[in-house]
């Protein structure tokens, strides 16, 4: 099989920031609050006429860019993501139009949070083989669009983005060592979409009810998250043949501060090891791990022969971790 890895990386965010003291005006909630709960201080968010396609596309050159490599290069695009530009087609496949990419199979994949890493496994899984060589693998999601702006709970978690990377071989030693994955279907109560799918299509109803805004059960998903970042760290660790102390940089799911907070406790990691920018980010779902890892490329925060750990949990309910050599 054929070692595969990151050969260029891209991000993009909004430039419209919305800052907890904007949320003070909105709803009632305090900078106080969010900051100790959550450590959100602000959140980018997509302008009226920007789809989720149109960040992933600002991220997508990116990466294409820091690869050296042409839109015709890429074999394969898949973009991680819970709010498509619609049902169908697939952002995907809006993607490949207007990068021009027209060798490439695309899809969509769905796994909400983890939705990156488990797009980085299906990708790894098509270059290891042989089947193609160039993949695009792109985290975006746009949830202000399916976030409640009138409800606390929620409003103040999330934000908007975009990361992508280009998959290819890499040099033996080099690259993906190790996925772990999975997925605990009964929790999907937890955290959902309600309406707007062949469940519960679009009514006045749907829409008088609130059901075309994310629903979540914070302290549910909250337990759920320290216990599988916990699990999947250890369980993709031992795959890949390496412990903790292995770990040059850990690129956390940005969620919650005390969620990475606690995984950093138990892995006994220090704040320099770890990728932390929740705090002007907030959650962007699928773009939330690669907004981390792209930019802490950016800054120069991992060199060559480095091991990476990422682990993100999210909707479904979800989990996807991996270690990579970079
Ligand atoms: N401002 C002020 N008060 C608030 C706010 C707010 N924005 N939001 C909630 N509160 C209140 C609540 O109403 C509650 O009041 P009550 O006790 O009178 O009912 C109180 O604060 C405490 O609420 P808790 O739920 O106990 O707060 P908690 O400390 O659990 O933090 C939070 C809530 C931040 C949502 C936390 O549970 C969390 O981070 N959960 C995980 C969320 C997550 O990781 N989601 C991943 C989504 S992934 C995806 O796929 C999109």
């Amino acid at each position: 099989l054929r070692s595969v890895g990151i050969i260029g990386t891209g991000k993009y965010v909004p430039e419209k920031v919305l800052t907890n003291a904007d949320l003070e005006k909105m709803v009632d909630t305090n900078d106080e609050w969010i900051v100790s709960r959550t450590g959100i201080r602000e959140r980018h968010i997509a302008a009226p006429e920007q789809a989720t396609s149109d960040l992933a596309y600002e991220a997508a050159v990116r990466a294409l860019k820091s690869a050296g490599l042409a839109a015709e290069d890429l074999d394969l695009i898949i973009v991680a993501t819970i709010t498509p530009d619609m049902a169908f087609p697939s952002t995907a496949c809006i993607l490949q139009d207007k990068l021009g990419a027209k060798k490439a199979a695309a899809f969509d994949l769905s796994a909400a949070c983890s939705g990156f890493v488990y797009s980085m496994a299906a990708a790894n899984g098509f270059i290891q083989t042989g089947m193609y060589r160039n993949a695009l693998v792109i985290g975006a999601d746009t949830l202000s669009r399916i976030t409640d702006y009138t409800d606390r709970n929620t409003c103040v978690l999330f934000g908007d983005g975009a990361g992508a990377v280009v998959l290819g071989e890499v040099p033996e030693g080099r690259g993906f060592l190790s996925f772990d994955l999975g997925a605990e279907g009964a929790g999907g109560v937890q955290l959902n979409l309600p309406a707007g799918g062949s469940r519960l299509p679009a009514s006045e109803a749907t829409v008088a009810e609130r059901k075309h805004y994310l629903y979540m059960n914070g302290r549910e998903v909250f337990k759920f998250a320290v216990r599988v970042m916990e699990n999947a760290t250890e369980e993709v660790l031992r795959k890949a043949g390496k412990s903790k102390e292995d770990i040059d940089l850990f690129v956390p799911h940005q969620a919650n501060i005390r969620i990475i907070q606690s995984a950093m406790q138990r892995l006994n990691l220090s704040e320099e090891k770890c990728v932390i920018n929740v705090d002007r980010y907030a959650n962007t779902s699928a773009a939330s791990i690669p907004l981390a890892l792209v930019e802490a490329a950016e800054e120069g925060r991992m060199k060559e022969g480095d091991t990476l750990l990422l682990v993100g949990f999210g909707g479904g309910l979800t989990w996807g971790a991996s270690v990579l050599v970079w």
